[in-house]
């Protein structure tokens, strides 16, 4: 016997993920079925049959008998309920609908989307969604693509056309070959691109069609349901008012009853418990009551969403393995875990950033798309940001600035924490989009080298020109306090100055603006410098212009390697003054 693929419906903020899974259902409420449609927790199963009843014409394209019993659709809020569908080496979703809105087409989390299912190797489809807004268009509610888009005006049609081209160019960036659904030959290699909208629900045959030939097709293996011990993992862990604190988990293997024993990963140790209830929702009619949502039930069949209701859920970790056990393999499949989790939350004295993130699941797609990158982690963990990460990333930042970061993916970082990361330079990368999380990081470290640049910079004397404002005489001497405009490169504290015959000044004290200290004035400043040596009247005067006194070797080393950090005006001021000053 086969068991329901499970399907995952991802994709960017308002693109309509939950739309079309209302949709979905609506659907298959309208097929008026007896128990057409099952609820469970965090998914809805639509039977086979439903499914093949829609649009004869479009089974031909998928040439598959389809004997799987239905589809089960998980709602994800946000990424993190993907990346808790986890089992070692993968994820236990066996398909995914990726929605694309066809007016704003790629967005950061439709890319974060397609790096995790190419992370995780998860086969998908393009639901290019909204296809009613293009303008100009005409809607037969519920109809087939097939049959709605020839009725569509030849430049609507276009239109959609050159929506889908642009897709298939985006995808062919991530290295995915896709095309429009009718073209496609095989799916085990193009990734097709079926237009719907949730609205008017055009596409949705096609969709769901899809969906169950590819399963059939290619995943029949994955797909034979086992009458072992239930395996499943932690989609996430929540507080119910009479029962307190439950887990919501997908069983995508074996049975889970009443009564087990379960295995599970929580906060620092492996969890392990009896099952004190297992609870599924009420059939859609029954909903209105929304104190008395669950029904008990003793057992459940993978692939399914069921409620534990247990002792010792506190600290479950989302994203956690769940295993039923017996006495015979309790032990090993504790180890199991065990390992398992040290590997994802792991330690190290590798020179690498720290992570930290909020399930154990992003944690591990982040750790994977980090090394995808090359990027080194030393410490990865859930949780929120603690001073230890940035102290420790303060010492990394010591032996190599550019990974001396800490990388917080919707977690909470506390004020001080943060002040304290800024206090000790230490980069505090923030994100809810694992996608944003890397171009972020990546952005710091670019931030970095041209801090680093400065500061080698900063050993240099650089060129600069200034002039003796008339009437700007604030003290003669001991130092003389004068007030100057910079007009090329920049000044600071420690500078020598020099004349235009190249004689010696003094070098300057302090540089004040609007009585404030600072240690530099750039060209177009104005500002007041104190200068040790000179009498204003006998060594300078008003209106006068002085230069940077650049030791020889500095200017050979500037010109040499620093040209591009050096204005042309300043580069040739460099030449300026090794003649004046000859
Ligand atoms: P999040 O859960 O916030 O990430 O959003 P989502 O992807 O679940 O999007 P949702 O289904 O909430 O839809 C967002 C908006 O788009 C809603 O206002 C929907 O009514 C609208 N919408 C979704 N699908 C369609 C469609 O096919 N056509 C039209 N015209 N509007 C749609
Ligand atoms: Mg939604």
């Amino acid at each position: 016997m086969l068991r329901q693929p499970i399907v995952v419906v991802l994709g960017h903020v308002d693109h309509g993920k939950t739309s079309l899974l209302d949709a979905i259902r609506k659907s298959t409420v309208a097929a008026r079925e007896a128990g057409a449609i099952t609820q469970h927790i965090g998914a809805s199963e639509i039977p086979v049959s439903v499914i093949k009843e829609k649009c004869q014409s479009v089974q031909q394209l998928i040439k598959a008998d389809l004997t799987i019993p239905g589809l089960l659709f998980i709602d994800t809020p946000g990424h993190e309920a993907f990346t808790n569908l986890r089992k070692r080496g993968g994820s236990i979703a066996d398909l995914a609908i990726l929605v694309i809105d066809v007016a704003q087409g790629f967005q950061p989390q439709t890319m974060e989307a397609i790096e995790i299912l190419k992370e995780y190797k998860t086969p998908f489809v393009v639901a290019l969604n909204k296809v009613d807004l293009i303008s100009g268009w005409k809607t037969t509610p519920n109809e087939c693509f097939l049959k709605t888009f020839p009725q569509q005006r030849p430049d609507v049609q276009q239109a959609l056309d050159e929506k889908i081209y642009s897709v298939m160019g985006e995808l062919s960036k991530f290295g995915f070959d896709s095309d429009f659904f009718v073209r496609v030959k095989d799916y085990t290699k193009t990734v097709a691109i079926i237009p719907v909208s949730a609205k008017s629900g055009e596409g949705l045959p096609e969709l769901l069609i899809f969906l169950s030939g590819i399963a059939q097709k290619f995943l029949e293996k994955q797909l034979q349901a086992e009458t072992g011990p239930g395996e499943g993992s932690i989609l996430e862990v929540k507080f119910e008012k009479g029962l307190g604190t439950t887990i919501d988990v997908i069983l995508h293997n074996g049975i889970i009853k009443k009564g087990d024993t379960i295995i599970f990963a929580a906060r620092n140790e492996i969890v392990e418990t009896k099952i004190r209830g297992l609870l599924k929702p009420k059939p859609l009619i029954e909903m209105r009551d929304v104190g008395d949502r669950f029904d008990f039930v003793d057992q459940i069949f993978a692939a399914s969403g069921v409620k534990i209701f247990a002792p010792g859920l506190e600290n479950a970790l989302p994203g956690s393995e769940v295993f039923v056990v017996t006495q015979e393999t309790e032990g090993g499949l504790k180890k199991q875990l065990e390992s398992e989790i040290k590997e994802i939350l792991f330690k190290s004295d590798r020179i690498g950033v720290i992570l930290r993130a909020d399930t154990l699941g992003s944690v591990e797609a982040i750790s994977h798309i980090l090394q995808s990158e090359n990027i080194q982690v030393r410490r990865a963990d859930t949780g929120p940001v603690t001073k230890t990460d940035v102290l420790e990333a303060s010492s990394i930042r010591a032996q190599d600035r550019y990974q001396g970061a800490v990388l917080a993916f919707n977690v909470a970082v506390p004020s001080e924490i943060a002040q304290e990361a800024e206090a000790r330079s230490v980069g505090l990368v923030q994100s809810n989009i694992i996608y944003s999380l890397l171009e972020r990081l990546k952005e710091w470290r670019v931030e970095e080298k041209s801090h680093e640049e400065e500061e080698v910079l900063d050993q240099y004397v650089l060129p600069a020109k200034i002039r003796f404002l008339s009437g700007h005489v604030f003290r003669a001497n001991n130092p003389a306090i004068i007030g100057v405009e910079v007009l090329i490169g920049r000044i600071k504290n420690d500078y020598g100055l020099i004349k235009e015959d190249g004689t010696p000044i003094g070098r300057i004290k302090s540089i004040q603006s609007e009585k404030e200290s600072k240690s530099i004035a750039k060209a177009g400043e104005k500002v007041a410098i104190s200068i040790d040596d000179p009498t204003v009247g006998r060594q300078i005067f008003e209106g006068e212009t002085f230069y940077s006194a650049i030791p020889r070797s500095h200017a050979l080393i500037l010109q040499d390697k620093y040209r591009a950090h050096l204005t042309v005006p300043e580069y040739e001021l460099i030449d300026y003054i090794m003649r004046i000053s000859r």
